[in-house]
């Protein structure tokens, strides 16, 4: 006859000698532990340092109770965003065009941040440019002997100067430099995604690996703009002079930001369509085979060539602002369609350039940007963040003829018509391994999107390719059939 307890101790029995041990030890651990829960002596009192924390520091979702959190579910718009411009006094003249590009006077609300008040020139200040503000004089601070860049920390110190400027509407703050493009409408939707009662630090890294090597992987580039939720950037404003005490040696204000806000437990949410824009020369490969997610932001806009041929660079900004202001949503968003009799794949890129390729190439392949562009610093391979296609621009097949957007109309109620030319010949011989199809006589390619119903964020259209004549091709979007498959 065998009881449980029996069958148990042999069980137990059969365990070899050290494992008995490490089960007596561990069930008396487990013994002690529940002695400790439930018959802890009521005068039991946590360390000092421990009440004095919990006094100090409320917990981690409540509002500062003098700014009550908007109690609506409204959805965002661009009135909840507060911006930040970070600028500088001695290069305003030069790049005051760039924020002017995207900021709507009496619509977008915020501040361009100078280390000094304007000069004589640029007074009265100009209506088409935000509001401008002089950060806090640091240099009476205890720790500034310490500080090792005070302009960091003046550009740092402006997530909490700008945190003021806020009120109770305000959803988001958005850091961004004077040598950047946001687009407005695409960033209002994204941040619309997430929840701004919650914390969040939204923002993207570098394209080149070193620099993000060099910094961190996690944190969110300054110039290409991120975002903090109204009850993130309230807890940084609370702790962000005890963050200058701790790290006054970093060299990046973005730097000193992502430290910080590791110390209070919180990390990055990437969004591709933020760019940094670390890159040199001709970046139209990038920019004509853009991630699948709305265009968020361009920086770097003058190390860069003008983006279209043929432009200055204030010129070309809003060249690509004046398919903006149509349709946001499509903005730069990779298109790809297929003409079977002659075996061409066509990639749009809306509002900036048509590529055409005399061979059937897979979307995976060509989602790939055309490595056209330098890494702003020379590195080591891999450079980038991620794949490219290099080496293809003297072989037939691999090699696009490139046509840049030149105009954009209404055609009636329903369609938008944007218009590409091409501005030089190829110069090679046609694809012979799909047939010898010369793309060459294409001239001009018109495409027509809905004017009703915008690109969802993360979406692909499906399009159809019509040729009207030698020289001119016509590319209709459409949605996409469920499951179609576009190879
Ligand atoms: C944005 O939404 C708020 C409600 O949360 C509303 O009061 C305000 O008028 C809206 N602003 C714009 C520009 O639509
Ligand atoms: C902005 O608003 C102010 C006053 O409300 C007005 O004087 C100014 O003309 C407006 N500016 C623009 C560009 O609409
Ligand atoms: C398309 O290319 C394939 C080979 O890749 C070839 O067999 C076919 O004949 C080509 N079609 C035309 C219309 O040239
Ligand atoms: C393609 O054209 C080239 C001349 O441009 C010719 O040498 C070659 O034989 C042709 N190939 C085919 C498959 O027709
Ligand atoms: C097509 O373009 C070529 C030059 O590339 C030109 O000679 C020809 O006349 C054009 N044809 C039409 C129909 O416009």
């Amino acid at each position: 006859m065998s009881s449980p307890l029996g069958k148990f101790g042999t069980k137990l029995s059969s365990i070899a000698q050290g494992n008995v041990s490490k089960v007596l030890v561990l069930s008396g651990l487990v013994l002690f532990m529940l002695y400790v829960f439930m018959f802890s002596p009521p005068n039991y009192q946590p360390s000092d340092l421990l009440t004095s924390l919990k006094q100090k520091l409320p917990i981690i979702n409540a509002y500062p109770s003098s700014t009550p959190p908007p109690i609506t579910n409204a959805p965002t718009n661009v009135s909840h965003i507060m911006f930040s411009i970070v600028g500088s006094m001695n290069t305003w003249k030069y790049k005051r065009h760039y924020s002017e590009s995207w900021w709507r006077p009496n619509v977008t609300r915020g501040h361009v941040f100078f280390e000094r008040p304007p000069s004589a020139e640029l007074l009265p200040w100009s209506d088409s440019s935000a509001p401008f503000r002089v950060n806090e004089d640091i240099t009476g601070f205890a720790v500034y002997p310490r500080i090792k860049w005070p302009d960091q920390v003046r550009i740092f110190r402006t997530v909490m100067e700008s945190f003021r400027e806020g009120d109770k509407d305000t959803r988001w703050f958005v850091m961004t430099d004077d040598d950047t493009v946001i687009f407005v409408d695409n960033l209002v939707k994204t941040l619309g995604k997430y929840d701004h009662k919650k914390h969040w630090y939204i923002g993207m890294n570098s394209e080149c690996v070193k620099s993000n090597f060099d910094f961190s992987f996690d944190m969110a580039f300054g110039g290409a703009g991120y975002a903090l939720s109204y009850p993130l950037a309230a807890l940084v404003a609370k702790r962000l002079d005890g963050c200058i005490e701790r790290y006054p040696y970093l060299r990046v204000s973005d730097q000193m930001l992502f430290s910080c806000l590791a110390d209070l437990g919180f990390s990055i949410t990437h969004e591709m369509g933020f760019h940094q824009i670390d890159l040199r020369g001709d970046a139209s490969g990038y920019l004509s085979y853009h991630p699948q997610t709305p265009l968020l932001s361009l920086h770097h806009i003058d190390l860069i060539d003008p983006i279209y041929p043929n432009m200055d660079r204030p010129t070309a900004i809003k060249h690509l602002m004046m398919a903006g202001a149509v349709d946001q949503s499509r903005l730069l968003q990779q298109t790809i369609c297929y003409h079977r009799p002659s075996n061409w794949t066509f990639s749009m890129s809306w509002g900036y350039s048509a590529h055409i390729y005399e061979a059937i190439m897979a979307r995976s392949y060509l989602k790939r940007p055309l490595e056209t562009f330098r890494p702003f610093e020379r590195a080591r391979a891999p450079i980038f963040m991620f794949n490219t296609r290099w080496g293809v621009f003297d072989n037939p097949c691999e090699a696009p003829h490139v046509l840049y957007f030149e105009s954009i109309e209404k055609d009636g109620e329903d369609r938008i018509v944007t218009t590409y030319l091409r501005k030089w010949a190829r110069n090679l011989p046609p694809c012979s391994s799909y047939g010898n199809h010369s793309a060459e006589s294409i001239s001009k390619i018109r495409v027509f999107s809905s004017a009703k119903l915008p690109l969802e964020p993360g979406g692909a259209e499906c399009c159809d390719v019509k040729m009207l004549d030698m020289n001119v091709t016509e590319v209709n979007y459409r949605p996409c059939y469920s499951g179609e498959v576009m190879a």
